[in-house]
């Protein structure tokens, strides 16, 4: 097929990238800052600079190519910090997450591109109730902390147009694997504490496995809604010792909740309320299996010096 990969030069669009045209895919790899060049080149992508907060340019670029499949992939989430106003963190990334998407939609039914890929976010989401692991077909969660309504609202906006466009959206679980992530620098520096009991459960993804159910959705996906996550959600008191001894850091702090809460507002609540998710659909309509089943191997893989890689 002919895919056009929106955000290529990120880190799941560089790992995807190579994985499609493994499979013997055509691949137009679109980036936003014009250093990326040679980055999405390298990775077997013909590269296109494009803004995909700019519709019009999107529209040109989407009939001048015509591709058979667009993959969006495209957050704007380096270098921000988060912050208990996660909407600010989030504020780019939820415009390319709704005004993006729309003018992708439009842009690819103007063009007769049959597939339309689309990323989301499992973690954190679902109603914080009930099981651990939450299906797709699972309530989301009614009542967002406050700061994050908007990041959810944009979430929610994807999920829907994508699936009524016919499209899918692949709910990811926490990407990892990428030396320059954010997460992996605050662990390090023991700035991710432990809060309260640590009870809040997320669901992880290793960036190759995440791209590998990317390419088997491409091919093979149906309409609709997929968690890609892990075999193993789990609270933030088993991953997040098990992610320090894999950066060579020190044990995380403890916070205790009242603290967290001061600091952090109501967002504090994914640290100590939030479900994952259940990867059994895309394991079952996929027939995906992931190459790392728990983020206890991921990790170790993931940041052993010799094999990280930096995005
Ligand atoms: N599921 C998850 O856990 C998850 C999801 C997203 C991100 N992250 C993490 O967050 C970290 C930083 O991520 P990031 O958001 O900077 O993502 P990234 O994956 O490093 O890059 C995002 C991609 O979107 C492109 N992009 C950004 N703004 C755009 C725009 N206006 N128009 C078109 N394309 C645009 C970028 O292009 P240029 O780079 O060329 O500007 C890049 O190709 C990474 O470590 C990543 O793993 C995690």
């Amino acid at each position: 097929m002919r895919v056009m990969v929106i955000g290529a030069s990120g880190a799941i669009g560089t790992r995807l990238v190579p994985q499609l045209t493994g499979r013997g895919h055509e691949v137009i790899g679109t980036f936003r800052s014009p250093g990326n060049v040679e980055r999405v080149r390298a990775s077997g992508a013909r590269p296109v600079v494009l803004d995909l907060l700019d519709p019009g340019a999107v529209r040109r670029a989407v009939l001048e190519i015509r591709p058979e499949a667009i993959i969006h992939e495209a957050t704007a989430l380096a270098g921000r910090g988060f912050s208990r106003k996660l909407d600010r963190t989030f504020a780019e990334t939820n415009r390319l997450r709704t005004e993006g998407t729309d003018a992708l939609l439009a842009a690819a039914r103007e063009a007769g591109t049959r597939r339309f890929i689309a990323q989301s976010f499992a973690p954190y989401r679902y109603a914080r109730q009930g099981g651990m692991a939450k299906t797709e077909d699972d309530p989301l969660d009614p009542a967002p902390p406050a700061g994050a309504h908007e990041t959810n609202a944009a979430m929610a906006h994807l999920d829907q147009a994508v699936s009524d466009a016919g499209g899918i959206a692949l709910r990811y679980g926490g990407f990892y694997g990428a030396t320059g992530d954010q997460l992996a620098r605050l662990v390090r520096k023991r700035r991710f504490p432990l809060i309260g009991d640590g009870g809040g459960v997320t669901s992880w993804i290793h960036l190759d496995d995440a791209a590998a159910a990317t390419v088997l959705a491409l091919e093979d996906g149906r309409p609709g809604i997929y968690n890609i996550t892990d075999d193993e959600p789990a609270p933030v008191r088993e991953w997040l010792p098990v992610l320090a001894e894999a950066l060579g850091a020190g044990p995380p702090r403890r916070v205790p909740s009242w603290l967290a809460r001061l600091i952090m507002g109501g967002v504090m609540v994914m640290m100590t309320e939030a479900r994952g998710a259940s990867n059994a659909k895309a394991r079952r309509e996929l027939g995906w299996t992931p190459r790392y089943p728990s983020w206890r191997q991921g990790f170790a893989a993931a940041y052993r010096p010799q094999e990280a890689v930096a995005v």
